[in-house]
């Protein structure tokens, strides 16, 4: 489902040159549950945004249901980040001024969808995650945990094949954690490949298979 080959990114600062990525290659198969462990700046981000087509490799190629992301034109590419992929950030990213329901149906409204249809999608989403009772608070009315199950119900309104999590139990307390791999692993029981970045081996390993970085390196 996902393959990338000598996937390698470089950031140039001045006169240095940073390996975010060297050389990855790694194949994850549909239905996967895959965990990304490595310390901070070992290039685990860098590695989800490029799978999840955010960002364009240096060199080597991601390949997504065996089609190379770099002959894609940027409307292909946003066909693919909005249908295939959802996504899971640390910092959750929701909209302030919108409540639990409206954030979870934007990504609808882009695929245009009818208000009253994304509306209830939103609402079977957030009852999905345990917020049915929340679906009109505002995120600064929410704990961090419930913030997270918001984002997880966003990253799920246009029914990805994979959802990719970066570090999604970085902010919340570790039973609050437990939760949101909870959630995580419902999913991944549903037939959904996920791909989650963390650092804490306890995350890691609720997950099929660990892959470790470091240096921008995928370890053996
Ligand atoms: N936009 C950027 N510009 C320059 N260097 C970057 C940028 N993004 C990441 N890096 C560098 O690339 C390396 C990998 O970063 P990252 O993928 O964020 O690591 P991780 O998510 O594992 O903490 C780090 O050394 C980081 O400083
Ligand atoms: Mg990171």
């Amino acid at each position: 489902m996902i393959r990338t080959e000598h996937l390698t990114k470089i950031y140039r600062m001045g006169d240095t040159e940073v390996y975010a990525l060297n050389d990855v290659n790694l194949e994850i198969t549909e239905g996967e549950f895959v965990a990304v462990i490595g310390p901070s700046g070992s290039g685990k981000s860098t590695l989800l945004n490029m799978i999840g087509c955010l960002d364009t490799p240096t060199s080597g190629s991601v390949y997504i249901d065996n089609v190379n992301t770099a002959t894609l034109n940027e409307n292909q590419l946003a066909e693919i980040r909005r249908k295939k992929i959802g996504f899971i950030f640390q910092q959750f990213n929701l909209v302030h001024t919108l409540d639990a329901v409206e954030n979870v149906a934007l990504p609808l409204f882009f695929s245009g969808v009818r208000r009253d249809l994304r509306l209830k999608k939103a609402k079977e989403l957030l009852e999905s995650v345990g917020l049915g009772n929340r679906v009109h608070h505002k995120p600064a009315e929410l704990s961090g945990g419930q913030q997270q199950r918001v984002a997880i119900a966003r990253a799920l309104s246009n029914d990805p094949e994979v959802v990719i999590a970066d570090e999604p139990t970085g902010n919340v307390d570790s039973e609050t954690g437990n939760t949101i791999m909870d959630v995580l692993q419902g999913l991944n029981k549903d037939g959904r490949t996920i791909i989650v970045v963390t650092h804490d081996p306890e995350i890691a390993a609720r997950a099929t298979r660990t892959q470790r970085m470091r240096d921008g390196k995928l370890l053996a």
